[in-house]
């Protein structure tokens, strides 16, 4: 562009239309590559992956932020925090939320957790959201759990100390359950899967509780707009860009001020 407009002042009228022209035929030929390597994927299962997320080798880095790298393990989307890594499930781009669960639950052989879940999101452009009910965690209790309103979690215990997750500590309370002689908890913020009610919520095991996962919000730059009009966004030389098939625009696709520069010059 900067060198069309150059040569309006240097050169001769006839010779810049017919540069203007050669190089409308071009770009409309060459397309812009960067809307081409931002095209969705997926890691095989779970949710389309696009801006703010991004798979590397399958995308590049200009297609989200660095912090919404994602790998891809045995197929599945996994979200890398300092102290969890998360499988996502779903990703709702219309109000920047996920649902998430830790991928220690499928794997480790007592995937109680030690850290609060949401200790692992600090620095983070992730929250948990509000929609989540904390199951907690008690550890090495001296007296035994209320069965009936608690989860077990034998692989924390012993012949003497006692561990379990609970979601209404109220409820321990008001049955005098001194949740003191622990000796210390976590909370594990999980969203209600609509298909569980609480009669099947109750005869879970805590560890297909955690199996459902939390809803997380996110904050970057909105990309609703850029992609109405076609585009992808993308985060390129440390700024917000909406990529379309032309070439690349500061939003919204086709707003750009210096076409009307150009019309003016005609
Ligand atoms: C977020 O979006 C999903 C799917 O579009 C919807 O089911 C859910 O209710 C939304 N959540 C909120 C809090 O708006
Ligand atoms: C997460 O997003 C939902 C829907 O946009 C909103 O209702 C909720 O308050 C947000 N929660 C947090 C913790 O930001
Ligand atoms: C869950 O517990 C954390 C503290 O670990 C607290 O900040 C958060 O508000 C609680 N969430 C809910 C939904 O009660
Ligand atoms: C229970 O206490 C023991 C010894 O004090 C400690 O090694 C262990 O990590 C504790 N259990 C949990 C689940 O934290
Ligand atoms: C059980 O765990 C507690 C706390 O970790 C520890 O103090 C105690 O010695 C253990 N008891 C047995 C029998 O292992
Ligand atoms: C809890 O303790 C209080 C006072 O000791 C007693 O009045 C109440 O009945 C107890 N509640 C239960 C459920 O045991
Ligand atoms: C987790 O958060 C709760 C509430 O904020 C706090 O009381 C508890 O000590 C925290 N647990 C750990 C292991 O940091
Ligand atoms: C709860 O869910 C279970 C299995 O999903 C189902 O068999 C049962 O009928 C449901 N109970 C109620 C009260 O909806
Ligand atoms: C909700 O539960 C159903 C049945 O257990 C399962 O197929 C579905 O994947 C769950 N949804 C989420 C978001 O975990
Ligand atoms: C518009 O042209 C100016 C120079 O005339 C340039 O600095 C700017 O980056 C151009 N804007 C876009 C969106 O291409």
């Amino acid at each position: 562009m900067i060198f069309l407009q150059v040569s309006f002042h240097y050169g001769k009228p006839q010779l810049n239309i017919i540069t203007i022209i050669l190089f409308l035929i071009t770009t409309a030929q060459s397309g812009n590559p960067k809307f081409e390597a931002c095209t969705p994927q997926t890691c095989g299962k779970g949710p389309s992956i696009k801006y703010p997320f991004w798979i590397p080798y399958q995308q590049d880095s200009f297609c989200g932020y660095p912090q919404f790298e994602i790998t891809c393990k045995n197929n599945n989307p996994i979200l890398k925090t300092s102290n969890y890594d998360l499988i996502v499930k779903t990703i709702s781009y219309s109000n920047s939320s996920f649902i998430a669960s830790n991928l220690a639950v499928y794997e480790d052989k007592c995937p109680a957790p030690i850290y609060n879940y949401s200790l692992a999101l600090d620095q983070t452009p992730f929250t948990y959201s509000s929609e989540n009910s904390n199951l907690s965690f008690f550890y090495n209790c001296t007296t035994e759990p209320i069965h009936y309103l608690t989860y077990e979690v034998e692989c924390a215990e012993n012949a003497t100390h006692y561990s379990f997750a609970v979601f209404n500590t109220e409820a321990l309370e008001h049955n005098n359950y001194s949740l003191n002689e622990c000796q210390f908890m976590v909370n594990a913020p999980l969203v209600m899967n609509t298909s569980v009610n609480f009669t099947s919520l109750l005869r879970m095991n805590y560890i297909d509780v955690l199996k459902m996962g939390s809803v997380l919000n996110w904050t970057a730059p909105d990309c609703q707009h850029c992609e109405k009009s076609g585009g992808r966004c993308g985060f390129d030389n440390y700024k917000f860009i909406c990529f379309c098939k032309d070439k690349s625009y500061l939003k919204v696709c086709g707003d750009d001020g210096n076409i009307t520069l150009l019309l003016e010059i005609f």
